[in-house]
């Protein structure tokens, strides 16, 4: 995010207005296993991972201040996931912190993988 620093809280604003009214993409086809959409839909309550869906929504689309996921990129994805997971650069991310504490570097791949094939809807 190069230059970012640089804008002012106006054009941060202006920017954001901009991207949320563009229609949302389809990420490139990835392969997608069934323990993928088990985590997005039911977590992994013996591990303590809430269901991505509660707060994402079934369809991945958000709410409100809850960001859509459905169709982003797989390595996008993971990456966040992991600086949730990893680090303290998203403080606004506390309950994905929770969440992601003990999901494992393949439970993300699954998972990213089963929300980069959700549809455009
Ligand atoms: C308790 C509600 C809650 C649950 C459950 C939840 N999330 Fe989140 N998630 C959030 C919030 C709030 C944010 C925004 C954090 C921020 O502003 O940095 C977020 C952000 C994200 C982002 C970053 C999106 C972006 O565009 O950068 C990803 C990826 C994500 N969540 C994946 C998941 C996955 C995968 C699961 C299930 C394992 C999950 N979330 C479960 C509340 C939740």
């Amino acid at each position: 995010m190069w230059g970012v620093t640089r804008l002012t809280p106006d054009q941060m604003d202006t920017l954001s207005d901009y991207f949320s009214k563009q229609t949302p993409m389809q990420s490139a086809s990835v392969s997608v296993s069934a323990r993928g959409k088990e985590i997005f839909m039911n977590g992994l309550p013996s591990q303590g991972v809430v269901q991505c869906s509660a707060c994402h929504g079934v369809d991945g689309k958000g709410n409100g201040a809850i960001p859509r996921l459905a169709g982003q990129h797989v390595n996008y994805l993971v990456k966040q996931i992991k600086v949730f997971k990893l680090t303290d650069e998203r403080p606004r991310g506390e309950a994905m912190k929770q969440i992601t504490h003990d999901l494992s570097d393949e439970d993300i791949t699954e998972v990213a993988a089963y929300i980069a094939s959700m549809g455009n809807l």
